[in-house]
């Protein structure tokens, strides 16, 4: 089916036959099979925020499909810009995001927008301003380089997990919370339950009480695994989560009830250092693969035996966010 000249904005806006063909364009992307779609097409790359491995994967993935990228940080090297709809800009914002998104589009094939939270109101940051405002004024696709939810590096995991475990359905996927000094976003958390249900898998949530996720994804969570009837468990009883693990997912996020006051989050964030990652965990699994979207904080996240050890995928999900990205594009520009 045709996928040209949609948005990727959330695997959800997808259906899984349409997700499937772009994992199947992907392998096929990994193996090389893939000549020049994109010669003479461009994409526009917004990162709000800093990256190493979305930046470099789009720009080489565009450059090895014939094609050109460019990368602008607002703020730093492009005019800081505005939002919101009907404000007077007479703040940091040089520019509104309606002219950015219109001459942008008189440039080039596509827009990526990378805007994390700004971590002062969750209900604020849960609308996604930026990302929908490129969606709103501009006239090529826009694709969501992670925002509230990080879409690309969904299909990087599931790729990861089919090569490896075969057929997702009913495999038993562990989403576990870490430590980390920082409350962080919740994207690659939402993400990652998003994903691993919408296949079907036998989805667990570990986390300590109070470090639920927003129930706008936790609704589509359940609407997953009821039309996929696989199971959801959200608990925080961390041996009988792992127990019979096929693949633990590890990520730290922030209290939501303490969103913008990390300070007072973090008195009790401190005593929970104890859901890092260890080999003693990972022994409660069916023999586990683990995985992270990166960076991560080696030895408070996950232990270097675990991160260093055989059934560990931090890499190959790193390479695959590569290959998703080029059957993504391929798929909305070819
Ligand atoms: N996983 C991921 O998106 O990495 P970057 O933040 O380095 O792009």
């Amino acid at each position: 089916m045709s996928l040209r000249n949609r948005n990727f904005l959330s695997t959800q806006d997808w259906s899984l036959e349409e997700l499937e063909q772009v994992l199947e364009s992907a392998a096929r992307m990994k193996r090389r099979e893939h000549g020049k779609p994109l010669a003479g097409k461009s994409l526009a790359m917004l990162f709000f925020n800093p990256s190493l491995r979305t930046r470099s994967s789009f720009e080489l993935g565009m450059v090895q499909l014939g094609g050109h990228a460019i990368a602008l940080a607002p703020g730093r090297d492009a005019w800081p810009m505005e939002a919101r709809p009907g404000v007077v800009m007479d703040g940091e914002a040089e520019e509104h995001i309606q002219e950015a998104a219109n001459v942008l589009s008189r440039y080039f094939d596509a827009i990526a927008v990378r805007s994390f939270p700004k971590f002062q109101d969750w209900n604020e940051d849960k609308q996604d301003r930026v990302l929908r405002a490129f969606v709103r004024w501009a006239s090529r696709p826009v694709l969501n380089m992670e925002t509230i939810v990080h879409p690309c590096q969904e299909l990087a995991l599931m790729l990861a997990i089919r090569e490896k475990l075969g057929e997702p359905a009913k495999k038993n996927f562990l989403l576990t919370w870490t430590w980390h000094p920082k409350g962080l976003n919740t994207a690659v958390a939402n993400s990652a339950a998003l994903i691993s249900s919408r296949f079907g898998m036998n989805l667990t949530i570990l986390r300590p009480p109070g470090y639920d996720l927003d129930p706008m994804f936790m609704d589509q969570v359940r609407e997953n695994v009821r039309s996929s009837g696989a199971r959801l468990t959200v608990t925080d009883q961390i041996e009988s989560a792992y127990a019979g693990a096929d693949f633990v997912y590890a990520k730290s996020w922030g209290n939501l009830n303490y969103y913008g006051n990390w300070e007072e989050e973090r008195k009790i964030r401190e005593p929970l250092r104890h859901f890092i990652v260890d080999e003693t965990k990972m022994a409660r699994t069916n023999n586990a693969y683990f995985s992270h979207c990166l960076p991560m904080r080696r030895n408070v996240k996950v232990t270097d035996a675990v991160a260093d050890g055989p059934r560990s995928l931090l890499y190959v999900e790193a390479e695959n966010r590569l290959h998703v990205q080029k059957a993504l594009l391929a798929e909305i520009l070819g």
